[in-house]
């Protein structure tokens, strides 16, 4: 396996540096004749890798790919999930090199999407050609790469309804999450959930002049930060009624088992260029950002932000806020009690409107089943070190609606560091990382097949 990895390595990261030139930006409807070709682009290396059936399926919105490759179905079945949609790489102006022309610089892809998820589920695809050109496939394969992910997957749980029969397996695994440093390698066993909203704030029916106006009526923009300001308290706990009483509080030893992982706040700081961090009282780094849940303004705007100075008094605000989730918290339920209380809170001087946008379920997967054990052992062999189990702050709603739909957990064996920067601007992954990716994925299929007989 590891002569047919070098024997094809320029080849591998060729084909992966082509499909990163595709713009498939999900949120952006100018780039959608972009995602139809990025999906073909999947569709065809899926064929050309030896699946018996490779294909693109419509949905309301962007296609969904899917292939599979049946040897036997007495034999285990493990359905591959990923994204070809990214995210917007705005700004540009801040890439050191164009995001949709990839370049290899030290060591490392940059573009749009080198790991999220481009970069990670063509791991899969190439995993799956090897074991099929080494006749060492042990499994049944489904891949199912989706475009919508970065846009909330909201056309996906009808697409998972509707072809329930065609993607039944005994468990899926995911290459979209990130290790602790790689040297310290690691699976992420539980994502958070999400409620994003965008809130609007209205005061008088125009701008106004604001010396004329100014004192007299209300500002919605000082409205606004004011109720935002009002969400949380001096502890970093969040105000709004009801929001923690779903609220999983980890055990004594869960919480010392997770602040065991190696992580050096002094790095974290110096990384990010902060001189502090800051979060919810009482709790540490990575409980604040993988166990505890969140609330985040993402995008505030109103009034006047053109040149120079203009005395206006603005008529509207907006703000896109997000709230990640943990067991058991449930997004719809979030949403509704956030929009009672932001009505709520508003003075009689303004109108307010919630709208809500997508949203997602948190997730957890066991550490004691036959999946995460043989992740366990494939990533011990390929690494040469024992993974850790971690848990992620980020979300991957379809995740839930997997286990809900198809009674299946997911296995996150994802690749990816921190210092990826996944949504920034010179997004990257590392050529070690995606081989290495590559050289585990079939050993993953390898423990499975042996531990599930
Ligand atoms: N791959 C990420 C999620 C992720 C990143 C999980 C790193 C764990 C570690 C995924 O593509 C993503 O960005 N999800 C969105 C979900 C949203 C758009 C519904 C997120 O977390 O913001
Ligand atoms: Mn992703
Ligand atoms: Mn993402």
């Amino acid at each position: 396996m590891q002569e047919y990895i070098e024997k094809n390595r320029d080849r591998f990261l060729n084909e992966l540096l082509d499909l990163l030139r595709i713009p498939s930006v999900s949120a952006d409807s100018k780039f959608k004749p972009d995602m139809l070709k990025a999906a073909e682009y999947v569709r065809d290396r899926i064929a050309e890798a030896g699946a018996d059936r490779a294909e693109i399926f419509e949905t309301e919105g962007h296609p969904v790919v899917y292939g599979e490759k049946i040897i036997d179905p007495a034999l285990p079945t493990v359905l591959v999930y990923g994204h070809y949609d990214v995210q917007p790489a705005d700004p540009y102006e801040l890439w050191n090199s164009p995001p949709f022309e990839p370049v290899i610089k030290n060591d490392r892809i940059y573009a749009r999407g080198a790991c999220d998820d481009k970069g990670q589920f063509y791991m899969h695809i190439k995993a799956l050609e090897i074991m099929l050109a080494t006749g060492t496939l042990a499994c049944n394969v489904k891949v199912m790469i989706e475009g919508e992910e970065e846009i909330g997957s909201s056309n996906l749980g009808t697409f998972i309804r509707k072809y329930k029969e065609m993607l039944q397996c005994d468990t899926i695994l995911i290459s979209d999450t990130s290790i602790i440093a790689n040297d310290v390698p690691s699976i992420e066993t539980g994502l958070r959930g999400l409620t994003y909203v965008e809130v609007e704030v209205v005061g008088a029916n125009r701008d106004l002049h604001s010396g004329v106006y100014g004192g007299g009526v209300a500002n919605p923009v000082n409205v606004l930060c004011e109720m935002i300001a009002s969400l949380k308290d001096e502890n970093g706990h969040i105000t709004i009624p009801g929001f923690y009483d779903k609220v999983q509080e980890l055990s004594a030893s869960e919480r010392a088992a997770l602040n065991a992982a190696p992580f050096d706040l002094e790095e974290y700081k110096r990384d990010l260029d902060i001189d502090d961090v800051t979060g919810e009282r009482g709790y540490t780094t990575i409980e604040r950002t993988s166990v505890r849940p969140t609330l985040d303004v993402n995008g505030i705007w109103g009034g006047y932000i053109g040149e120079g100075a203009k005395t206006v008094l603005p008529s509207k605000a907006h703000a896109k806020i997000s709230m990640r989730l943990v067991p058991h918290q449930n997004d719809d339920e979030i949403c509704e009690i956030f929009t009672k209380h932001f009505e709520s809170i508003a003075p009689a001087s303004v109108k307010v409107k919630v709208v809500p946008h997508h949203g997602g379920l948190p997730y957890v997967t066991p550490t004691d089943s036959v999946e995460y054990r043989a992740a366990e052992l494939a990533m011990e062999e390929s690494f040469g070190k024992k993974p850790i189990p971690t848990r992620g702050g980020g979300s991957i709603p379809i995740v839930a609606l997997f286990e809900q739909e198809l009674g299946c957990k997911s296995i996150l064996m994802g690749f990816g560091l921190d210092i990826d920067a996944l949504h920034s601007p010179n997004e990257s992954y590392g050529l070690f990382n995606y081989y290495k990716g590559i050289e585990t994925i079939p050993l993953f299929f390898k423990h499975y097949a042996t531990l599930k007989k």
